[in-house]
C-alpha cells in the first residue's frame, strides 16, 4: 500500500518512513524541502536497503498534489509538512497560517477531489496549551500560546469538521509530546539550522564542542530539582506510534485524537545528566532566567493510545541520549 508522506525528508518524516517500510508499507515522500536535505533519502536508501521515491514539491501547489496522489496510487498521507519555529511563528504568523493551515485545506480539497480519504496528521502537544491538569489525557481542553500551536489548533478542528461531513473520511491526529532522538544507526537524525530552539539538540551541539554551555532555563520551577519537566519521546518510538495509529483504524473514520508520550517526565538537568554519561563529554550548564512563555512541567497520559493501538512506548531515556549521541558525533554538521 502506498503512502504520500508530506515533509517526508524531514526529522519525523524520514524516521516515520523507516517504520512504515519496515511494516511492509511503501512510502512516497513528497517534501518542498524547505527544512531539509536532500541527502536523507541516500541515507534511508542505506538503512532501509531502498530507494524511496521523493517528489519535490509543496503542499500548496495543488496541481502538483494532485498528480502526486493520483500517478502513485496513493490510498492514504501521513501529514508532517509544517513550519514549526514557536519564536519565529510569533515574527510571521502569516507565513505560518498560509504554510500549515492553508497548506493543509489545500491538501484537503484535492485529497477529496481524487477520493483519498485517509490523513494521519502531526499535531502537538503545544494543542493543550497552559496544562490545567497533568499528565494531560486527550480530553484536556484546547487551546495555545503562539501562533505555531494555533495552525495546529486550527487544522486539528479543520480535520473534525471534515470528518463530520464525510462519513468515509479518517483524520488521526497525532500529538507529540517532547520528539527526540536518533536512528540508531547514526546515519539519521534532527540537524537543526541555526541556534537549536529545543534542548536535546542545543545539549548535543554543546557536547560536540559547537557550543560552549547550555542556558538552562529557570531553577526555581515547581518541580523536584526546580527546572523543567517534559515527556521526551524516541524518534523511532515515535515512528512506529504512526505505523500503530493507521494499521489499527485503516477500515475507520472519524476524527481520533492520540497523545503519543512516554508517560514520565524528565528535567533538564536529568537530561544534561544523561547525555554526559552517555557522550563521556561533561556537558556545561549555566542557570539561566525562564524563558518566556514555559510552563513548568507537562506530561502525557499515555494509556489511550496503548489501549486503542496496542502502542508504547520502550525506549527510555538513555536510548533517547545515546542514539542523539551516536548522530551528532558521527555528523557534527548534519548531512550538509
Ligand atoms: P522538519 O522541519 O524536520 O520537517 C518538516 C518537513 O516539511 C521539512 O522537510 C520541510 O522541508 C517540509 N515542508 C515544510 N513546509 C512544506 C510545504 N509547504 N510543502 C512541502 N514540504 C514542506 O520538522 P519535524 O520536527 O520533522 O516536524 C514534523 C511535523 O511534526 C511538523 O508538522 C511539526 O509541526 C510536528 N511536530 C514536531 C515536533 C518537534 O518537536 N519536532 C513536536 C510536535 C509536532
Ligand atoms: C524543553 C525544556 C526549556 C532549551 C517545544 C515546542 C512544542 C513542541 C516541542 C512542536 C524546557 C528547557 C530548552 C535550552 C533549556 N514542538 N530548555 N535550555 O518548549 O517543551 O516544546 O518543542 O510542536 O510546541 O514549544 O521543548 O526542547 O524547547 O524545551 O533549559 O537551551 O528545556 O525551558 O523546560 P518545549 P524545548
Amino acid at each position: 500500500m502506498k503512502i504520500l508522506v508530506t515533509g517526508g525528508m524531514g526529522y519525523i518524516g524520514s524516521h516515520t518512513c523507516i517504520a512504515l517500510h519496515k511494516a511492509g508499507y511503501t512510502p512516497v515522500i513528497y517534501d518542498n524541502l524547505s527544512n531539509a536535505s536532500i541527502k536523507v533519502l541516500d541515507q534511508l536508501e542505506v538503512i532501509t536497503g531502498a530507494r524511496f521515491d521523493f517528489i519535490e514539491g509543496d503542499i500548496l501547489d495543488k496541481a502538483h498534489f494532485k498528480a502526486a496522489l493520483v500517478e502513485n496510487n496513493i490510498e492514504a498521507v501521513f501529514h508532517f509538512a509544517a513550519l514549526k519555529a514557536v519564536g519565529e511563528s510569533t515574527e510571521q504568523p502569516l507565513r505560518y497560517y498560509q504554510n500549515n493551515v492553508s497548506g493543509t485545506v489545500a491538501m484537503l480539497e484535492v485529497m477529496k477531489e481524487v477520493g483519498v480519504n485517509r490523513i494521519i496528521f502531526s499535531s502537538s502537544a503545544t494543542v493543550y496549551g497552559d496544562p490545567q491538569y497533568l499528565p494531560i489525557d486527550e480530553k484536556h481542553p484546547i487551546s495555545a500560546t503562539n501562533p505555531y500551536g494555533w495552525t495546529k489548533v486550527m487544522v486539528e478542528q479543520i480535520l473534525a469538521d471534515n470528518c463530520a461531513s464525510d462519513d468515509n473520511a479518517l483524520a488521526i491526529a497525532l500529538r507529540y509530546f517532547n520528539p527526540v532522538g536518533a536512528h540508531p544507526s547514526g546515519l539519521l537524525g534532527e540537524s537543526p539550522s541555526g541556534i537549536p530552539n529545543n534542548l536535546m539538540p542545543f545539549i548535543a551541539q554543546t557536547a560536540v564542542g559547537k557550543r560552549e554551555f547550555v542556558s538552562v532555563f529557570g531553577d526555581d520551577y515547581n518541580t523536584p530539582d526546580g527546572t523543567g519537566v517534559r515527556d521526551y519521546i524516541h524518534i523511532m518510538d515515535l515512528a512506529e506510534g504512526h505505523v500503530a495509529a493507521f494499521s489499527a483504524h485503516k477500515q475507520d473514520s472519524g476524527f481520533l485524537p492520540y497523545n503519543l508520550g512516554t508517560g514520565q517526565g524528565y528535567s533538564v538537568l536529568e537530561v544534561i545528566k544523561a547525555f554526559s554519561a552517555s557522550s563521556g563529554v561533561d556537558v556545561a550548564y549555566k542557570m539561566a532566567p525562564r524563558r518566556p512563555g514555559d510552563i513548568a512541567s507537562n506530561y502525557a497520559e499515555a494509556s489511550l493510545a496503548k489501549e486503542k493501538l496496542g502502542w508504547t512506548a520502550k525506549l527510555d531515556i538513555k536510548a533517547m541520549t545515546d542514539d542523539t549521541w551516536h548522530w551528532q558525533s558521527k555528523y557534527p554538521n548534519g548531512l550538509e
